[in-house]
C-alpha cells in the first residue's frame, strides 16, 4: 500500500452540495478504513459565513448524507472525525487577497502537524478556477519548498476547445501540470478501471481486440432521472458536454488504447492521449448529419407519475435547444480499429439507469451451422459499469436434441461475488490517489484537449448547422424513434435492463 503523507485538504466552495454529498462521505470511508494519515485536517473555504462548529455540523454531524453511516457509532469516534474539520469565510468573494487564508492555513498547519502539504480542491464554478489559482500563487500558497501543493479541479474543464485551452494555460501559469489533478469520477469507478485489467491482464481478450474480430463497439450511458435541480447549469451544457466529452470519452480511450509499457501514470496517460487523438474528427456536414443524433425528453406519465418535459424544468429556457440525449457514431483512425464503428449514446430520462460497454464480435467467417437462432446473436462481451457491475460473455451452445441448433448462453461474473473486498466509491478512491500523488486516474491537459478536439465540430454543427433536428422522446423510453437509424445496417441498440443478464428491450410500461 502506498504511503499517505500528513496533509491538509482545503476545499474551495465547501458550503456547496458536492462537499457534503460526495467529498465528506468519501473522507469518512477513508477514516473508517484507517486510510487517512495520522495528521490530517480539512479546511472548508467559501463565501458563506460559518464557524468551525457550524461547518462540522453541516457536513458531518447533521449531514443527511452521513446519517445512516453514523447512527450506530460511538460519539467519541464520530467527534474524532468531525474535529478534523475547520472553516474559513473568504468574505463574500473568491477574488480577494488571500492573506487571511494564508494566515489560517499557516496556523492550522503548525497546530496540526500537516507538514506544509496541501491539497486544494476546487468545487466552485469553473469560471473561478483561474482566479483561485492566481490568488493562491500570489499569496505564496503554491510553492513547494515547504511541503507539496496539489490542486484538484472538478469538471467541466472548459466549455469548448478554446476555453479548455485557455483554462489549462491559466492554471499552468500558477501551478505546474504535475500539481494539477483533473477529476473525472468515472475513472474512480472500479469497473472502468477494470477495462484495463480485462484487456491487459488476460491473454484471451487482447488477441481478439481489433478489427479482425470486432464488428462494432456500443456504449450506453442511461439515467432515469431528468436534470433534477440543475436545470440552470444543464441548459448551458447539454448531454455532449456534461457526459460525453469527459466520462464517455474516458471510457472510449480505455477501450481504444494500445497496451501501455507499464502501469505508471504517464505510461497509461500517454496511451490514452494517443487513443483520443486517433478518433476521426467529423468535418463535413454530411458525416455530422448522418453520425449524430440529438434529442430532448418531453413530458410523460410513468407508473402513474407525471414527469415534466425538459423545457418545463426549473432553470431551463422554454425554447431550449439543449440536448438531453446524444448518440454519436464514429471511427478510429489507426491500425487496430480501421473501419470498426463505435456507437456511443448518453441520455437522461431513460427507462433505467445503466452504463455498459458492449463489444460485438464478428460472425464466424464460415458458417457451418445454419440454424443459428435469431438475428443479432453473435458473440458479445458486455462490460457492465453500473449497476449490477460485472462482465458477461455471450457465446453459442448447442440446443439439446437432434441437429445443430445453436442458442446463446451467458458466462457471467459479478463484482458483488467478491464479498470480502470493500469496493471503494469513486470519490474515495480518487481522493486517496491524489493524496498519495498518484495521477493515473486523473485527466491530463492534453487528454482533455484531445477530447474537445473531437467534440468541438459536433457542438458547432448542432449550434450553427442548417436543418439540424432536435428530436423529442417521451420520458421513460429509449430515446427518439429514429435512434436506431444511426446503426443502420447493423441492427439496433441493445437496450439493457437493470440486471446484467436481462435480455435487451427493457422498457417501462406506463
Ligand atoms: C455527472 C453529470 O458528471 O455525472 C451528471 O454532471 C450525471 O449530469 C452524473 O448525472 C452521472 O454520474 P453517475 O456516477 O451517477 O453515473
Amino acid at each position: 500500500m502506498n504511503k499517505t503523507e500528513n496533509q491538509m485538504l482545503v476545499i474551495f466552495g465547501a458550503s456547496g452540495d458536492l462537499t457534503a454529498r460526495k467529498l465528506v462521505p468519501a473522507l469518512f470511508n477513508l477514516y473508517v478504513a484507517k486510510q487517512l494519515p495520522e495528521h490530517f485536517i480539512v479546511l472548508g473555504a467559501s463565501r458563506s459565513n460559518m464557524t468551525d462548529a457550524e461547518f462540522r455540523s453541516k457536513v458531518v454531524l447533521e449531514s443527511t448524507y452521513l446519517k445512516d453511516r453514523l447512527k450506530d457509532l460511538k460519539p467519541e469516534y464520530i467527534d474524532a472525525f468531525a474535529s478534523k474539520f475547520f472553516y474559513e469565510d473568504l468574505g463574500g468573494a473568491y477574488d480577494l487577497d488571500y492573506a487571511p487564508l494564508r494566515k489560517r492555513v499557516g496556523d492550522l498547519n503548525d497546530s496540526n502537524g500537516t507538514e506544509g502539504n496541501i491539497m486544494y480542491y476546487l468545487s466552485t464554478p469553473p469560471t473561478l478556477y483561474e482566479t483561485i489559482a492566481k490568488n493562491l500563487a500570489e499569496a505564496g500558497l503554491s510553492t513547494q519548498n515547504n511541503g507539496w501543493k496539489r490542486m484538484i479541479v472538478e469538471k467541466p474543464f472548459g466549455y469548448d476547445l478554446e476555453t479548455a485551452k485557455a483554462l489549462n494555460k491559466g492554471l499552468q501559469t500558477h501551478f505546474k501540470e504535475h500539481q494539477i489533478y483533473r477529476i473525472d469520477h468515472y475513472l474512480g469507478k472500479e469497473t472502468v478501471q477494470n477495462l484495463l485489467v480485462t484487456r491487459f491482464a488476460n491473454s484471451i481478450f487482447e488477441p481478439l481486440w481489433n478489427r479482425n474480430y470486432i464488428h462494432h463497439v456500443e456504449i450506453t450511458n442511461a439515467e432515469s432521472v431528468g436534470v433534477e435541480k440543475r436545470g440552470g447549469y444543464y441548459d448551458s451544457s447539454g448531454a455532449l458536454r456534461d457526459m460525453f466529452q469527459n466520462h464517455l470519452l474516458q471510457i472510449v480511450s480505455l477501450i481504444v488504447m494500445e497496451p501501455p509499457i507499464g502501469d505508471q501514470p504517464e505510461e497509461i496517460r500517454n496511451e490514452k492521449v494517443k487513443a483520443l487523438k486517433s478518433l476521426r474528427i467529423m468535418k463535413d456536414y454530411k458525416t455530422l448529419h448522418d453520425h449524430t443524433i440529438r434529442a430532448q425528453y418531453v413530458g410523460a406519465e410513468i407508473n402513474g407519475e407525471t414527469m415534466k418535459g425538459y423545457r418545463e424544468e426549473d432553470g431551463v429556457a422554454k425554447d431550449s435547444l439543449t440536448e438531453t440525449y446524444a448518440a454519436i457514431k464514429f471511427f478510429v483512425d489507426n491500425w487496430r480499429w480501421k473501419d470498426v464503428p463505435f456507437y456511443v449514446r448518453t441520455a437522461k430520462r431513460m427507462p433505467t439507469k445503466v452504463t455498459e460497454v458492449v463489444i460485438h464480435f464478428k460472425s464466424p467467417h464460415h458458417q457451418i451451422f445454419q440454424d443459428t437462432g435469431m438475428h443479432n446473436k453473435d458473440n458479445k462481451l458486455i462490460i457492465r459499469i453500473q449497476p449490477d457491475e460485472g462482465i458477461l460473455v455471450k457465446f453459442g451452445v448447442k440446443v439439446p436434441g437432434q441437429g445443430f441448433k445453436v442458442e446463446r448462453a451467458n458466462l457471467d461474473f459479478y463484482y458483488s461475488s467478491l464479498t470480502e473486498t470493500h469496493v471503494m466509491q469513486a470519490y474515495e478512491r480518487l481522493l486517496l490517489d491524489a493524496m498519495q500523488g498518484d495521477a493515473t486516474l486523473y485527466a491530463r491537459a492534453d487528454e482533455v484537449e484531445a477530447a474537445w478536439e473531437f467534440v468541438n465540430p459536433i457542438l458547432d454543427y448542432w449550434k450553427n448547422g442548417k436543418d439540424v433536428c432536435m428530436y423529442g422522446y417521451a420520458s421513460g423510453v429509449w430515446g427518439p424513434e429514429n435512434a436506431d437509424e444511426l446503426i443502420d445496417g447493423i441492427g439496433f441498440w441493445r437496450n439493457p435492463g437493470p440486471n446484467l443478464t436481462d435480455d435487451p428491450g427493457f422498457c417501462v410500461l406506463t
